[in-house]
């Protein structure tokens, strides 16, 4: 996707990569040079980089960011019989995480402010059965890092946190992956750090537990021919370390410019209130990357929201809606048990919320561009 003048794409990665594209060149060159291509010494460099900027010890690249939620999972001991509590308006590869170690997955409804888990529900939901409280750090924003860490020391449940969409994000002086026992991280393309394929990451403090998704990532093998545990085959190719490693050092800016394009659309957005559309709040700050920005629009709008999101593409600003149909109400997990009506704020934003383009390099004059796009569309112009 390229942006031309007269459009505002939802995501354009050009602008990422042009600048970096002859460091990306030579590391791919220098992987097909050496031809390590699983498990090359461009992944343990990038584990350690990875894991350091988080702030924690160990990195363990894995195939996707569903598997690093599966295999973090695994290793911590969650398996059948097991209770794991996460968001009902999360992406569906949290709950198949969930699924993938046989475990149950129990929803819970979110905040109406900032989508994120609604931690009282969280907390009101532990069972004797329950291993883990599994907070997604939707959008950028972290689920506040001293409640989470409150809620383990009075329960004794231990945190996953599922950080796809927020690497390198701060919220009260605590960094994605500080938080839980471990942590799960995605690198797909469109992620805030993106691949140029599928890939994931598994953070943590605890030795065993690393070492255990080492194993686990690579047929439950500490050494070679030697399967100590049933594991899989979910290793972070060579060649996507090698890009993504170009990458990280490019991050903490291109985060810094989201959340500035952020701060723009508050600031252009705020006497569209009255109208009914209002942003997510956020109480990170600066902590807040966006890898989403999302609005709600309110039936106070004289619009709804598939007229908006249909007027805007007819003025060529592109959205999309994360996610318009939360897990509970998803065809292929009727089995779970619950319908509709089970999770109010989170069926409520599945109609309202809308994701207007977000993308480092997005500069004012594209954020004034939406916008305009929008108070026209409002105004039936
Ligand atoms: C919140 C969340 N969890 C998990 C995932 C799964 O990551 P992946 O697509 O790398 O499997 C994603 C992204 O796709 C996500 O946004």
């Amino acid at each position: 996707m390229v942006a031309t003048l007269s459009t505002v794409p939802f995501v354009d990665l050009s602008l990422q990569h042009a600048p970096i594209k002859e460091d990306i060149n030579r590391a791919i060159a220098t992987v097909l040079d050496h031809g390590g291509y699983i498990l090359g010494p461009e992944v343990k460099a990038f584990e350690e980089n990875f894991a350091a900027a988080c702030g924690v010890p160990h990195g363990i690249g894995v195939g996707s960011g569903t598997e690093a939620i599966a295999l973090g999972l695994q290793a911590m001991g969650v398996g059948p019989g097991d209770e794991v509590i996460l968001p009902a308006n999360t992406f569906i590869a949290t709950v198949v995480g969930v699924d993938k170690v046989g475990a149950k997955a129990v929803l819970v409804d979110c905040d109406p402010d900032t989508a994120l888990m609604d931690l009282a529900a969280a907390e009101a939901a532990i069972t004797d059965k329950t291993k883990v409280v599994l907070p997604v750090h939707l959008y950028g924003q972290l689920v506040s890092p001293k409640e989470l860490l409150g809620l383990a020391e009075r329960t004794g449940v231990e945190i996953f946190e599922d950080a796809s969409q927020a690497h390198l994000a701060t919220r009260d002086g605590y960094k994605a992956g500080t938080i839980g026992t471990a942590t799960a991280f995605s690198f797909y393309p469109g992620k805030n750090l993106g691949a140029m394929g599928d890939g994931g990451i598994v953070v943590t403090s605890d030795e065993t537990v690393a070492k255990k998704v080492r194993s686990l990532r690579n047929y439950g093998a500490p050494k070679k021919y030697f399967h100590e545990d049933r594991g899989t085959n979910s290793r972070l190719d060579t060649i996507q370390a090698a890009i993504l490693d170009v990458k990280l050092p490019h991050l903490p800016l291109w985060n810094a410019q989201r959340n500035q394009a952020a701060q723009w659309y508050d600031e252009k957005l705020q006497s569209l209130d009255s109208h009914g559309i209002r942003p997510m709040k956020n109480h990170s700050g600066a902590g807040h990357i966006y890898h989403l920005y999302v609005v709600q629009v309110k039936e106070s709008c004289p619009i709804n929201r598939e007229q908006l999101q249909e007027r805007l593409k007819e003025k060529g600003v592109m959205t999309g809606i994360h996610y318009p149909i939360p897990c509970h109400l998803q065809p292929g997990y009727a089995d779970m048990g619950w319908g509709p009506g089970s999770f109010p704020v989170a069926e409520a934003l599945g109609n309202e919320i809308l994701s207007l383009p977000m993308f480092p390099g997005l500069d004012e004059d594209k954020v004034d561009r939406v916008v305009v796009a929008i108070n026209e569309a409002i105004a039936g112009k």
